[in-house]
């Protein structure tokens, strides 16, 4: 298993390319299945994640074809003319539970699919059972055994049925796989409080490549008009919003001056502001994103909270930035019941954090934290442990970074651009 060994305090400096973003890729490369064409993905991040999207998509028939730029990124040609599955196995889904995004697509082209249920997820329970109340509403019977979701279109049916879907609370993966069902459904589909995030707003432009009729996207109502075919989906990945953030925290925390080339301002919701708040200067381009620290970090309370709000997949790292604050602050997560598994091991590293519920009050120290051995426990909770060792006195080694490779592509290289002393090492 490979660790990172990080020997700090540095200063962030310099200029990085941002990255192709992971969870638009996602949902992106589970819809070519939809239509039986040759599609054209650019830019799809180098991630294990995207991995083991191909080992689905291959399994369920199709033939992909990857070509890597010189630096970051593949470009895709995925040809779905036949596939020979509908069926997403446990092996493939417990390691991504994101491969349940397929569940809408394979329903919707072939009247069947069986998703393995995903099981307990490190950040708390995610079940699925909006993914499969959005379904239903389009027409499909849904059955559960033996650890996995059958769906299928009813007998004497060819197609799903346009419907309305009013979604009980925000879900980015529940809206996806709605809006890829509906576009194949027979009539007109509304989704009312739909997710709003970019992910859903990339994916609708995606289909609409293919040729889907969507409208809304972006807002809290998503409009389908189901039509009986799709053509071949061109696509370029944009910019990963998640991982932007995290090097521009990473700039504030150590006193220093990063531009992300290729980041997209309107994509980061209002993090940005809240940079500004504790002390960064942000100024942004038509396609870059500067922060200059003031080197003072400022106490900012944050809520977790549905996009535009500030983003759950942003709050670890947040919280190693408000560890290094010049007085207290707290965070409440109201996205995931289980998202504070980075606090005893940024503890270790000597942040003074005290969990109450769903809220974590930070007592801020303006000091160097010292390094440490620590593990990496889920994805960003793992970038907050990285940037916390950059921060941090001495030498810090993160053990587990498969989290890492998950979704952030070529972390170390692009931190030592920054002038990081960052080697990856196994285990
Ligand atoms: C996506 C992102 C993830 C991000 C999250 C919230 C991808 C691949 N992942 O995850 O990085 O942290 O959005 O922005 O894009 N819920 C239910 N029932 C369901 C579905 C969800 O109760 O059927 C609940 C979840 O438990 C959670 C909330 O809804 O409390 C939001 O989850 P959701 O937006 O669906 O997260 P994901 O799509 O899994």
């Amino acid at each position: 298993m490979d660790k990172f060994v990080i020997e700090g305090p540095s200063i962030l400096k310099g200029t990085i390319e941002a990255g192709g973003s992971k969870n638009c890729a996602l949902p992106v490369l589970f819809a070519t299945l939809l239509s039986p064409h040759k599609h054209h993905v650019a830019a799809v991040p180098r991630l294990n994640d995207m991995d083991s999207t191909m080992k689905m998509l291959v399994h369920m028939g199709c033939i992909v074809d990857q070509k890597h730029s010189r630096t970051f990124g593949s470009d895709w040609i995925i040809d779905a003319s036949k596939l020979s599955g509908a069926d997403a196995p446990y092996d493939l889904v417990r390691k991504m539970r994101a491969s349940n995004l397929c569940l809408g697509p394979l329903l919707a082209r072939n009247g069947i699919a069986k998703v393995s249920l995903p099981g307990g997820c490190a950040i708390g329970a995610r079940p699925m059972d909006l993914h499969l109340m959005a379904i239903e509403k389009l027409g499909a019977e849904v059955t559960q055994s033996a650890g996995f979701i059958e769906a299928k279109i009813p007998a004497g049916k060819t197609r799903l049925t346009g419907g309305r879907i009013i979604f009980p609370l925000v879900t980015v993966g529940a809206t996806e796989n709605a809006v890829m069902a509906a576009t194949l459904a027979k009539g007109t589909t509304i989704i009312e409080n739909a997710a709003r995030e970019p992910e859903i707003v990339d994916l609708c432009r995606a289909l609409i490549s293919m040729g889907a009729r969507i409208s809304g996207y972006g807002t809290s109502i998503i409009e389908i008009e189901g039509v009986d075919n799709l053509g071949p989906m061109n696509f370029r990945i944009p910019p990963d919003r998640i991982e932007t953030a995290t090097y521009l925290i990473g700039a504030h925390l150590t006193s220093g001056d990063v531009t992300i080339s290729g980041a997209k301002a309107e994509d980061l919701g209002n993090v940005l502001d809240y940079l500004t708040e504790s002390g960064a200067k942000i100024s942004c381009t038509d396609n870059s994103i500067r922060c200059i620290s003031s080197g003072k970090i400022h106490p900012v309370n944050v809520t977790t909270a549905p996009f535009p709000g500030f983003a759950t997949d942003i709050q670890a790292q947040w919280m190693t930035l408000m560890s290094y604050a010049e007085g207290d602050s707290t965070i409440e997560e109201t996205i995931f019941e289980n998202r504070f598994m980075h606090v005893p091991e940024l503890v270790r590293m000597g942040a003074n954090l005290e969990v109450l519920g769903n809220k974590v009050k930070i007592k801020g120290k303006p000091k160097c934290f010292d390094g440490a051995p620590v593990m990496a426990t889920d994805l960003r909770a793992s970038a907050s442990l990285v940037l916390a060792a950059v921060a941090a006195r001495g030498e810090s080694t993160i053990r587990r970074i498969y989290h890492l490779d998950r979704g952030y592509e070529n972390m170390e290289t692009k931190l030592r651009s920054l002038g990081a002393k960052v080697e990856r090492a196994m285990d």
